[in-house]
């Protein structure tokens, strides 16, 4: 097993859920991070003094060289995640993406790294009929997806030409109990259960009857790990739990667990491509990775709410409204 690895964006949200499990299992890591969305204030400190810190941007081919030197292996995440933060900046979000990834397979190749787990996404499959399958094609209609579908095929080409296997990773809706870094660009969950929280009525694109299929963080985290420790060809996984469940579902439960009616607000879908349905094929994953997610939807919510009250009590988490919630520029931090 690769002992030593390098995670770019471990600051972020999947990163710093994955890395303190990873801390547990032995691993030693170095996490390249800007902190411009992972902000330092967001790094939990029981992982804060256990793991290298190198603030930098992928785009630094030099620093690429430097942080890669005496790595067995490397998880790459650092990469924006909202399909949102494309739209506001597609120039800033399609250079990250694709430029840090080529730079960092560049700076493997040259120290001889044999081994890349990395962030795509489930955008890539769009246009598809659900539930999503690893074999599809792909003709992604974003700058999100097709970002991440270049990053696939350099992978590929990675792979075939210098032998470094690169394991695709395709997250569909990742969500969790420590979200509060993305600010507005949360996911819907989050957004959610914090509106509600606030007394502020949720905002729902559309009817509310568009599903997807949420997985929580520490699944996610979990999924990415397996893939670096499972010796395996250069294919790629979703990232997902085989279940889909609606925005008016969502609200549903978590009307249950605060134990109280949830009012909502409809607003016509304000932007051209959105998705109705979104749901993983698991089989692969299952199979080949042995993965399967452990926490349900309900359990994902009650943690979402939980951490939720525990940040307004100590007053760490900004009173987030409907209109910070969609277009606003990013947390700095
Ligand atoms: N969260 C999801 O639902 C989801 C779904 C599909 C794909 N993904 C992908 O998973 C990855 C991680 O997502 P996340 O939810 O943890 O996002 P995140 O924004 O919380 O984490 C990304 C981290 O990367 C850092 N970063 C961004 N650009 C950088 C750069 N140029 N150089 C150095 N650091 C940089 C950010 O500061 C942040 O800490 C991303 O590549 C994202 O596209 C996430």
């Amino acid at each position: 097993m690769s002992k030593r690895v390098l995670v770019t964006g471990g600051a972020g949200f999947i990163g710093r859920n994955m890395i303190r499990a990873m801390l547990g299992d032995g691993y030693t890591i170095t996490s390249l991070d800007n902190f411009k969305i992972g902000g330092w204030q967001h790094v939990p400190e029981d992982i804060r003094d256990h793991v290298e810190w190198v603030q930098g941007d992928t785009r630094n081919f030099d620093l690429l060289m430097q942080v890669t030197r005496h790595k067995e292996a490397v998880i790459h995440l650092a990469a924006p995640s909202s399909f949102l933060m494309y739209e506001e900046d597609p120039v800033g979000g399609a250079s990250v993406t694709t430029h840090g990834f080529i730079n960092l397979l560049e700076a493997m190749r040259r120290q001889d790294i044999g081994k890349l787990v990395y962030a795509s996404t489930s955008a890539v499959y769009e246009g598809n009929d659900v539930p999503y399958r690893e074999g599809m094609e792909l003709n992604p209609p974003d700058l999100k997806a097709l970002s991440k579908k270049w990053n696939e095929e350099v992978a590929k080409q990675y792979s075939e030409r210098y032998g470094i296997t690169a394991i695709g990773m395709r997250p569909f809706s990742v969500y969790g109990h420590d979200e509060f870094s993305k600010g507005g660009y949360a996911n819907i969950i989050s957004l959610f259960v914090w509106a509600v929280l606030n007394d502020v009525t949720p905002v729902v694109w559309g009817d509310g009857s568009q599903t997807r299929d949420f997985i929580y963080v520490e699944d996610a985290g979990r999924a990415f790990q397996t893939a670096l420790e499972r010796d395996l060809p250069t294919q790629e996984f979703n990232v997902g739990t085989g279940i889909e469940t609606s925005f008016n579902e969502v609200l549903s439960l978590i009307g249950e667990e605060l134990g109280k009616e949830v009012k909502k607000e409809f607003v016509e879908i304000p932007i051209a491509i959105y998705a109705q349905r979104l749901l993983a094929n698991v089989e692969r994953a299952e199979k080949v990775l042995g993965f399967h997610h452990e926490v349900d939807v309900r359990e994902g919510i009650r943690r979402v709410i939980k951490a939720a009250r525990g940040a307004q009590a100590t007053q760490q988490w900004p009173a987030i409204s409907n209109a910070q919630m969609y277009f606003e520029t990013l947390p700095t931090g």
